[in-house]
């Protein structure tokens, strides 16, 4: 199925990226992937740190830069994945990716990376670069597997909260 756009937006700074993806985290459950894509610095785990927020969860993010995969707790466990160094998939395949997302909210940096892999009803969210260094173009697509149910957290809510 073809990915659908939900939403585009933009982010003026890093602050505005992070209250983006915290009100996100509000809306996020058990059972939930979130996949994020951008290139380097595009504010991928400043991303991470809002949807944390949003799962009260206290403890600070970091790259998960040798890790690959970082747990918190919050009001549910967080699975932060960084994939970018991924060198063998077989790597992610021990990580029992269907378990792991049952168990919590999942999030992957990179996860545009391993989609083939990946259980099919998911958010995506790309960052990307704009006209200039603080700005970055937001935009939520999802394949909608889940009888629209990313739609319409998204739309009904996340969207209507936006000032424009
Ligand atoms: N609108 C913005 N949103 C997010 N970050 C921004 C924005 N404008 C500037 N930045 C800066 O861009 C950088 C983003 O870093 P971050 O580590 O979140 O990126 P990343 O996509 O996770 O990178 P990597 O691919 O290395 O993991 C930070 O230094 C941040 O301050
Ligand atoms: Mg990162």
């Amino acid at each position: 199925m073809s990915p659908a756009v939900l939403l585009t937006t933009k982010s003026t700074g890093p602050d505005q990226t992070r209250a983006l993806a915290a009100r996100l985290g509000h809306t996020l459950r058990r059972g939930d992937l979130v996949v994020l894509s951008g290139e380097l610095g595009a504010g991928k785990t400043h991303f991470v740190k809002g949807i944390a927020e949003g799962l009260d969860i206290d403890d600070r993010i970091t790259s998960p830069t040798f890790a690959l995969h970082q747990r918190y707790e919050g009001r549910e466990t967080l699975h932060h994945l960084d994939v970018y160094r991924l060198d063998d998939l077989a790597e992610t395949i021990d990580l029992d990716l269907p378990e792991l997302t049952e168990s919590g909210v999942t999030v992957i940096e990179w996860g545009d990376t391993i989609l083939d892999i990946l259980p099919a009803d998911r958010l995506i969210v790309r960052l990307m670069f704009d006209d200039d260094d603080l700005q970055r173009v937001v935009i939520f697509e999802t394949t909608d597997t889940g009888a629209g149910r990313w739609r319409d957290r998204i739309v009904n809510g996340l969207k209507a909260a936006l000032p424009c």
